[in-house]
């Protein structure tokens, strides 16, 4: 049986999934409004695998018997500096994001908690994905700099991604 400690703790880590895909969202709706279509697209989708992040943990909380607590989700930036500024508040956030699930995974460590441990053992090889994709496309915008060209194809470029896997 979980600890509430523990409980808390995922519910806790299920509202910043669920902010997560509310931030991207947001940032879709930025880059809507900047007519760069394929960024807005991007966005959509990274929300989308947020929103499936948070169902996992939904789910792993019902399986172990434990109490599912949506809390209210906070109210997401609406505007960035520029494209980049956009993807550098995203990266900044995935490197958060990774500090919550390490700091879950010593929870459950501590508690002695294996089920738990095991669960988070996909996120945490997920994260390094996460920030490794974010940071990718912050060094291609560094490279790009003022290029209007530039930013047209990596608006292409990023416009291509398939739907979110999981
Ligand atoms: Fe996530
Ligand atoms: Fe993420």
């Amino acid at each position: 049986m979980v600890s509430k400690k523990m409980e808390s703790a995922l519910n806790k880590q299920l509202n910043e999934e669920l902010y997560s895909s509310y931030l991207y969202l947001s940032m879709s709706a930025y880059f809507e409004d900047q007519n760069l279509s394929g960024m807005a697209q991007w966005m959509k989708l990274q929300s989308d695998e947020e929103h499936i992040h948070a169902m996992k943990f939904y789910e792993f909380l019902i399986r172990i018997g434990a109490r599912v607590q949506l809390d209210k989700i906070n109210k997401p930036q609406e505007n960035w500096k520029s494209p980049m500024d956009a993807f550098e508040n995203a990266y900044e956030h995935e490197k958060f994001i990774t500090k919550c699930i390490n700091k879950l995974t010593d929870l459950a460590v501590a508690e002695k908690d294996h089920a738990s441990s095991t669960f988070l053992h996909w996120f945490v090889d997920e994260q390094i994905e996460e920030e490794s994709v974010a940071n990718d496309i912050v060094q291609s915008f560094k490279m790009i700099g003022e290029s209007k060209s530039a930013l047209f194809m990596l608006d292409r470029e990023l416009g291509r991604r398939g739907a979110a896997q999981q």
